[in-house]
């Protein structure tokens, strides 16, 4: 809801829990009052702001509160800093008028209130109808404030868009610049400016490289100025645009929580910098390295969606938002009903198989209980090893019979996918010898340069490249019986020059390169509705918001091995929920296929390992895992709740419930042994503590509240041998019982 009180110009954004609430000032600026806990009484807001305090003069040039005129003081909290002035703090954005002046002053001008969040123009959105041309309408659920604020030099209007969510602790904000006068150059467009009141905050963020993706580190704010971000072309391994704030080191229960994630797959950035009255002024978009836009008349330049949620309850009130909010307001794609168990070829076959050996493949998968099975890498072209081919997507049809695999997978009764990496090209490959051009590289009379798995970047900044490859993807999803795509990307972005644009607008490269992916995205889904599609990047490197608008699920890393894995998993899952994560059972060597499988199961499942090698016990144990997977990942992993219980150095452990709580999972995995630990007290939450429970591993039945007070005892009775073994796992299945 959002409540405009016209007389003291006040807007309050109000849900269940939470408030927001903005002012605009005597000045014509909107400063940002408050953002935390629900407030109840509407006249307590006013006492926040600048001006209330009569004894203070307030230097709008000067963006300074002040005792006496001209004195030092702190700058008020603002949805916007403008640029040029006294105010240093970032200014979200930065715009170069056409006599070079990069002053600008936007003052409030008018606003409107409305049911809905607008999609954005080429962007995934929240919220957003399946098919982007359909129109805007409004939704009951979310609402949403447009301020327009008017440049006072330049014909350029701000928009700001901030919506709350009623039935969840989310704002989202946005950005729209639009021009109506001379020609201007965006230098910066970032999707938020947020002020908060303290810097007394631990900041966390996740980050890693390929096989170690997405490690949280907590950092506490002191006095200097913290930056994240990716200029790999691509969300990245290395950094991950979800992160957040917290009161306490790492509750997950209790105190205030600011979680921030961003619409958006591409470069990105943000700066938290403390200020001297120990304020924190925040700032959060598209990265401003190697970015410059330019704005004609009458065009406009939209940021993508930046996330907002707040928790009074700690880490897991954040992280549960977040899935819900995912699951429910971003995954709007069909298929988000019901997760297949998957077979992937790639880490039994890679590039070497026959039609031959991937039909036996296929008998084992539908043997161990798949229900997709998936041919990756090495179909098309002449693709034997990762040298050639990329961007020839034709079958080899020296090399594989499409037509008879398909079919035999359909007839055993599972679906079929197959792999692409649309936004590379082989220079070993027909498209690249045809078309040099397409290729992003280091500029005129330059060869392209940096080759990383031998292969380079096309040029998706551009509609023809794009079509080239567009038209390739179309024929095979039309000719070939194709119920799945997994779209892989397999190297960072090196050079960014295009051939294609001028150089006033080789700045747009990097933006216009994440438009063209989403595009493509976008137009494949809505031709083929009936394709499900699923993200990949080197396993995790583009783990974010914006593939997920268009991909319920991503690959989450190639790393398999189970101590690897659990911690992946769990650190992601602080943001993203567990049906987005996708987690495969491999043949990796560290751990058991107990370990592998158990760690799996919080994920959506699947296999990869040549089948026809695995041993029978190994075969039960999968087949296990297929069992549980199918009776309980719907209500438990897939559209469950998830608690976190604990991550140190001796275990990872959570627990997902069902949402009527009459069914959980737990998994504890074990990362460092204790010869001697034959006890252990496992202390689990979100059950209901009413229920009886029966516990799979003991066959006995406990109460919620036993089981969420005492803890669930553990000792070497029980379990036999010490519990505590690296790469060990505990699974608890916990179903409602009437006794
Ligand atoms: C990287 C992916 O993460 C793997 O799963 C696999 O698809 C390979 N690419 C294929 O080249």
């Amino acid at each position: 809801m959002i409540h405009f009180d016209r007389e003291n110009n006040v807007f309050h954004f109000f849900n269940e829990h939470i408030s927001y609430v903005v002012y605009i000032d005597g000045f014509n600026r909107l400063e940002t009052l408050y953002f935390g806990e629900r407030l109840k009484d509407d006249r307590d807001v006013l006492q926040a702001r600048t001006t209330a305090n009569e004894n203070l003069y307030l230097d709008k040039k000067m963006n300074l509160l002040t005792p006496y005129p001209g004195d030092f003081s702190p700058h008020s909290r603002l949805e916007y800093s403008d640029h040029g002035e006294m105010d240093k703090r970032d200014s979200p954005i930065v715009i170069r008028n056409e006599n070079g002046s990069t002053y600008t002053a936007f003052e409030y001008v008018r606003h409107k209130i409305y049911h809905g969040i607008k999609p954005l123009p080429d962007l995934p959105s929240l919220d957003a109808p399946w098919k982007r041309d359909e129109p805007f309408y409004n939704r009951d659920h979310v609402d949403t404030a447009e301020f327009v604020f008017r440049d006072v030099t330049a014909n350029l209007y701000l928009h700001e868009f901030i919506s709350i969510y009623r039935d969840k602790d989310v704002i989202v904000k946005s950005f729209q610049v639009e021009n109506k006068g001379k020609k201007v150059q965006l230098l910066r467009a970032f999707s938020l400016q947020l002020d908060l009141p303290t810097s007394d905050y631990y900041f966390h963020h996740f980050s890693g490289e390929q096989n170690r993706e997405r490690k949280e580190h907590i950092e506490k704010i002191s006095h200097s100025v913290l930056e994240i971000g990716s200029n790999y072309g691509r969300s990245s391994h290395q950094e991950n645009p979800f992160c957040f704030l917290s009161e306490h080191e790492n509750s997950y229960t209790d105190g205030e929580v600011i979680g921030f994630n961003l619409v958006y797959s591409g470069n990105w950035k943000m700066r938290l910098s403390p200020e001297p009255d120990r304020s924190l002024h925040i700032v959060y978009g598209i990265s401003d390295e190697d970015f410059t836009w330019v704005l004609g008349k009458n065009e406009s330049f939209y940021t993508p969606e930046a996330v907002l949620v707040y928790s009074h309850n700690g880490i897991d009130g954040m992280s549960q938002t977040f899935h819900r909010l995912i699951r429910e307001n971003l995954m709007t794609a069909p298929h988000t009903e019901s997760r297949p168990l998957l077979f992937n070829s790639w880490e039994g076959a890679y590039f070497y198989f026959t039609t031959d050996s991937l039909l036996e493949y296929a008998d084992h998968a539908k043997e161990l209980g798949v229900d997709l099975f998936v041919l990756d890498d090495g179909w098309f072209g002449k693709r034997d090893s990762d040298t050639s081919s990329l961007g020839d997507w034709t079958v080899n049809q020296e090399k594989i019979d499409l037509h008879r695999l398909i079919d035999h997978v359909h007839q055993l009764g599972m679906r079929f996918g197959l792999w692409f990496e649309p936004e590379m090209v082989s220079p070993n490959s027909e498209l690249f010898r045809a078309h040099p051009e397409y290729v992003l590289g280091m500029g005129e009379n330059k060869d392209w340069s940096s080759l990383t798995r031998s292969q380079l970047w096309l040029d998706f900044s551009s509609p023809v490249v794009i079509e080239a490859i567009h038209k390739q993807i179309h024929a095979i999803l039309s000719e070939y019986s194709i119920d799945y795509v997994k779209w892989d990307n397999n190297r960072a972005m090196g050079e960014h020059f295009s051939n294609f644009y001028p150089a006033e607008k080789q700045g747009e490269i990097t933006h216009r390169l994440t438009l063209g992916y989403f595009h493509l995205l976008g137009q494949l889904r809505e031709e083929f509705p009936g394709v499900f599609f699923e993200g990949c990047a080197s396993g995790g490197g583009r783990f974010d918001l914006g593939t997920l608008y268009f991909c319920p699920q991503i690959w989450c890393s190639d790393d398999t091995i189970g101590s690897m894995r659990a911690t992946i998993q769990y650190d992601t899952s602080l943001g993203y929920p567990l049906s987005a994560i996708s987690s495969h059972v491999s043949a990796a060597l560290d751990d058991s296929y107990r370990t592998k499988v158990d760690v799996a199961l919080f994920g959506t499942y699947g296999y990869e390992m040549n089948p026809t090698k695995l041993q029978d016990a190994d075969k039960e144990e999968l087949k296990r895992g297929s069992e549980i997977y199918r009776t309980y990942h719907h209500n438990v992993i897939q559209e469950g709740v998830l608690y976190h219980l604990a991550d140190n150095d001796l275990y990872s452990s959570m627990i997902s419930v069902s949402q009527d709580q009459s069914q959980a999972m737990a998994l504890c995995f074990c990362k460092r042994t204790r010869p001697y630990s034959y006890q252990f007290t496992w202390k689990l939450r979100g059950l209901d503590p009413k229920k009886r429970y029966l516990c799979h591993l003991d066959h006995k039945t406990y109460s919620g509240e036993y089981l969420m007070k005492a803890g669930y005892h553990f000792c070497n009775d029980s379990y036999g041998e010490p519990l505590f073994q690296r790469g060990k796992t505990l699974l608890m299945i916990l179903t409602e019982s009437n006794y």
